[in-house]
C-alpha cells in the first residue's frame, strides 16, 4: 500500500496564491495561504493562532531566492525570528493517505511512530531509538489530531527540520527550532554571512557601537574562528556518527550575540553512514567521486570510489573562511608580524594539507591544534594592547 501521494492545490489556495503573487508580495502570500489552511483546518501548529488570528506573528520580507528553501523574516511578539520551507504550499508536501482513509483515532499510535521512524532512518542514515525522536513525533490528543499529524508528516519531510529538532539539546552550533505551523518551522535570526562582506559576518551589528572601532572587529572575528574550530571538534566527535558538512560557504553559517558559530543551512549535511553511501559511487576518475565540499578517491581497480570521505570539515573551513580571514593582504598592524605569519601558514597547511610523514587524520588533529594554539595567542596579545 503507498503511504503517501502529492495532492494538488484547492482552487481556493491558487486563487489567493495568484492575486498576491500579482500584487508583488509573494512572501505574504505564501503565509496567507498557510493561515487558509490553517482556518480550513488542513494544518496546525504552536505558532499558527499567533501568525493567522492574533497577528503577533508578522511578516516582514523574504530572504529566499529561486531556487532555495522558502526563507521569510518575521516578527514575533517584539522578536525576529526566520520561517522556514523546502516548499512554498503544504499541498506540494506529500500528503499521508492514511489519514484520509481511517477515522484518525482508528490510527494505531504504534504505526504512526514507526512510520516517523522508518523516514528518520531514510533521512539520516541512522536508526534512533523511540525516546531520541521525542521533538519530532506529535502524540494523539484532542480534535485536531489529524492536522497535527498532518503537519508532523510534512515537517518529517524536510531533512533539515529533522536534523535541528533532533539536535536541538546536544548542540549550540545548531539552529534553535522556535516552533512551527504547518510545514512552516520558524527558528532563531541570526546574523548571517556573505561572501562579499569584507569580515565575510557583519560585525557592525554584532559588537555595538562602542566597539565597533577596529580591534573589537579583530577581536570579534578571532573568536569566531575560535568558535569556527569548536563546531568543527564538536561534529567530529560528540555524536555517535560524525557529522559531514558540505556546503561550506560564509551564507550557511551565522553568528549568535556570544559569538558562538551557528550552522544555519544543513540540507547537505550527513552523518558518516551516510556519507558512504554517498560517495561509493562508479568511477572513472577522482573528479567522479566529488560531492560538493565532500569527496574520495576513485578506485581505478574496481572502478569505485572509496566510501571514506577524504578530506574534512576543517579543511574546507580553513579554506574557505579562515583564509579570508588570515591571509598577507590582511596584515593587521594589531598583531605582532610573525604570529600573523605563522597563522597564515597554520591556515595554508591546513587548506591544502602536504602529502608529508602523518596520515591525513594526524595532520587534521595536528592543524587543529597548531590553529586553536595561534588563535589564544593572538586573543592574549590583543588584550595585552588594550
Ligand atoms: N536563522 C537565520 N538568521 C538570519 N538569516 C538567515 C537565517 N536562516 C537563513 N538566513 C538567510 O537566508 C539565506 C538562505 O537560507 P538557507 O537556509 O541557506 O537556504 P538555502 O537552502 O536557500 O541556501 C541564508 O544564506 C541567510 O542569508
Ligand atoms: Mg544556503
Amino acid at each position: 500500500m503507498p503511504i503517501g501521494v502529492y495532492q494538488l492545490p484547492t482552487l481556493l489556495e491558487i486563487m489567493v496564491w495568484k492575486q498576491l503573487w500579482v500584487e508583488g508580495r509573494d512572501g505574504e502570500g505564501i503565509l496567507a495561504v498557510l493561515c487558509l489552511d490553517y482556518s480550513s483546518g488542513a494544518l496546525t501548529g504552536d505558532l499558527c493562532e499567533d501568525l493567522c488570528v492574533a497577528q503577533k506573528l508578522v511578516y516582514k520580507h523574504c530572504l529566499y531566492y529561486d531556487r532555495g528553501k522558502k526563507v521569510i523574516q518575521a516578527d514575533w511578539r517584539g522578536q525576529p525570528i526566520i520561517l522556514k520551507s523546502k516548499k512554498e504550499m503544504f499541498s506540494s508536501y506529500q500528503h499521508l493517505t492514511m489519514l484520509e482513509e481511517m477515522e484518525t483515532q482508528d490510527i494505531p499510535e504504534t504505526e504512526l511512530l514507526l512510520m516517523v521512524a522508518l523516514e528518520v532512518k531514510n533521512v539520516l542514515g541512522l536508526e534512533l531509538s523511540n525516546n531520541t525522536m521525542g521533538p519530532l513525533w506529535t502524540r494523539k490528543k484532542g480534535p485536531h489530531w489529524k492536522a497535527q499529524v498532518a503537519s508532523m508528516w510534512s515537517l518529517l519531510q524536510q531533512e533539515e527540520y529533522i536534523y535541528f529538532s533532533l539536535l536541538q539539546d546536544f548542540s549550540k552550533h545548531v539552529l534553535r527550532i522556535i516552533g512551527t505551523c504547518g510545514h512552516f518551522y520558524a527558528v532563531e535570526y541570526l546574523t548571517a554571512g556573505h561572501a562579499w562582506h569584507k569580515t565575510l559576518f557583519p560585525l557592525e551589528s554584532m559588537v555595538g557601537p562602542s566597539l565597533a572601532g577596529h580591534r573589537s572587529r579583530v577581536r570579534a572575528i578571532v573568536d569566531i574562528a575560535l568558535s569556527f574550530l569548536d563546531m568543527v571538534q564538536h561534529f567530529d566527535n560528540d555524536f555517535s556518527h560524525r557529522l559531514h558538512l558540505c556546503d561550506i560557504k560564509p551564507e550557511n553559517f551565522a553568528i549568535r550575540h556570544d559569538l558562538t558559530v551557528v550552522a544555519i543551512d544543513v540540507d547537505m549535511a550527513f552523518f558518516e553512514p551516510k556519507m558512504r553511501d554517498i560517495l561509493e559511487q562508479n568511477c572513472t576518475g577522482d573528479e567522479d567521486c566529488n560531492f560538493f565540499d565532500c569527496f574520495s578517491k576513485c578506485n581505478l581497480k574496481i572502478r569505485k570510489c572509496g566510501a571514506q570521505r577524504a578530506n574534512n570539515n576543517l579543511q574546507v573551513i580553513c579554506d574557505k573562511i579562515f583564509r579570508r580571514w588570515f591571509s598577507p593582504s590582511l596584515r593587521r598592524p594589531l598583531v605582532s608580524l610573525p604570529l600573523q605569519l605563522q597563522l597564515q601558514k597554520a591556515v595554508q597547511e591546513c587548506a591544502q594539507p602536504g602529502h608529508g610523514e602523518t596520515t591525513g587524520h594526524q595532520r587534521t588533529l595536528r592543524s587543529l591544534s597548531e590553529l586553536y594554539h595561534l588563535l589564544r595567542v593572538t586573543q592574549r596579545e590583543l588584550q595585552r594592547a588594550e
